[in-house]
């Protein structure tokens, strides 16, 4: 019912040379199959280059951030204007290397989600805790607070365009990942809360990936538990011979 959605987040990471290079890899080893949705978000600096390469393909082009702010005197700064401009498809937003690298907060995730939607991006939300937090049983309450704060005002009509991304941030870059029975529970418990907030349609159109150390190997695992409707890949994103077989997991 929901189509499998698999994101590769190439972080900070290759040259313009190799970007186009995996960009062109992808757009091969895609072709123009439709039983998944494919996205990759390359740094900004490359975005233009990889959304030439991908110009015929279905794989979808998005930022790993954005600004909260509409314009202005923002140094460093790139606005969901300027990427929705320069054809972007999505944004990812609340990435836990945002969140805990840089200190983004849940006011600022969710300005930020509010300037994707409303220049017409899509979204990708970001929630998940920490070793310790997982540690002192308060993932559900972590969690939480990421998505009701991060979707605050978010319309039930904007909601189509929002994916939410767990990502465990213990398992990101560590190799080690949740088992299918935890990811399964917090999915489970997410797609529970947008029911909550919003009804229980839109809890059953959403996509929820799950994010950390997804390979080859673990990807059909993860994407048989009921909830799982996808995932977010940072390190095996960023070769073909990963990322392809990461895609056609079901094939
Ligand atoms: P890894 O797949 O490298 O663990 O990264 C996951 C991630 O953070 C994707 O956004």
């Amino acid at each position: 019912m929901r189509k499998p959605y698999l994101a590769g987040n190439w972080k900070m990471n290759l040259d313009r040379r190799s970007a186009i290079e995996l960009a062109i890899a992808l757009r091969e080893g895609v072709g123009e199959r439709t039983d998944v949705d494919v996205g990759v978000a390359p740094p900004f600096v490359y975005l233009d280059a990889v959304l030439q390469a991908l110009d015929s393909s279905p794989i979808w082009v998005g930022a790993q951030n954005v600004a909260d702010q509409d314009s202005g005197a923002f140094t460093g700064e790139i606005s969901a204007a300027m990427l929705a401009d320069l054809g972007v498809d999505f944004t990812i937003i609340g990435h836990s290397e945002r969140r805990h690298v840089y200190g983004e907060t849940d006011d600022q995730v969710n300005t930020k989600v509010h300037r994707a939607l409303e220049v017409g991006l899509e979204v990708i939300l970001c929630v998940g805790e920490t070793l310790e937090e997982r540690e002192a049983k308060s993932t559900e309450k972590v969690v939480r607070t990421h998505l009701t704060r991060g979707l605050e005002g978010v319309s039930a009509d904007d909601m189509d365009r929002v994916t939410i991304a767990y990502e465990p941030v213990w398992a990101i870059g560590t190799g080690l990942t949740a088992t299918p029975e935890q990811a399964g529970e917090v999915h489970e418990y997410l797609r529970g809360l947008v029911s909550g907030l919003y009804d229980e349609g839109i809890a059953g159109k959403i996509r929820i990936q799950y994010g950390g150390s997804v390979k080859p190997g673990n990807v059909a695992e993860l994407m048989a538990v009921p909830d799982v409707d996808g995932a977010l890949v940072g390190g095996a994103s960023l070769q073909p011979e990963l990322f392809l077989p990461i895609v056609g997991f079901q094939d």
